[in-house]
């Protein structure tokens, strides 16, 4: 599982740049592309609270900027006991470029401890495939 080891570094080496002075729960993202190119984010807040940016959000970005736009499998890894699970908002994120099989694995600073999948997350989900019929 060298990929998934590759993910899991790279979103854990995003807690340390995550910033997140005002909830202090910082979560890291890495995405892998079909390509085998790998995109990470971490949290951003913001003093003006709804203009923070979640970890996803820095990810899916960044694979746009490069120039791809297909998620292969994605990782979050966030501080706590519980699931670090992606919020509402970067389901439907992650949507836009992943497939319903398209694995979500949760992480913690110590290792994987859930493998979702989109379709899990967000089942019966619209997507682009919905304005284009
Ligand atoms: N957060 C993420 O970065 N991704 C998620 O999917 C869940 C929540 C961040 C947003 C905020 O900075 C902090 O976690 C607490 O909600």
């Amino acid at each position: 599982m060298a990929e998934l080891d590759t993910l899991f570094e790279a979103a854990k080496a995003m807690l340390d740049k995550a910033y997140a002075p005002y909830s202090r729960f910082r979560v890291g993202a890495a995405l892998r592309t079909p390509s085998g190119a790998v995109f990470a984010g971490c949290n951003v807040e913001n003093a003006a609270y709804p203009q923070g940016a979640c970890a996803e959000t820095g990810a899916i970005s960044s694979m746009v900027a490069a120039g791809e736009r297909r998620i292969a499998e994605i990782l979050v890894i966030g501080d706590g006991e519980g699931l670090c699970t992606p919020c509402g908002g970067c389901r439907q994120r992650i949507r836009e470029f992943a497939a319903p099989d398209t694995p979500i694995h949760i992480a913690g600073p110590e290792g994987i401890r859930r493998r979702l999948t989109l379709g899990e997350l967000l089942p019966h989900s619209f997507g682009p495939e919905n304005l284009t019929s």
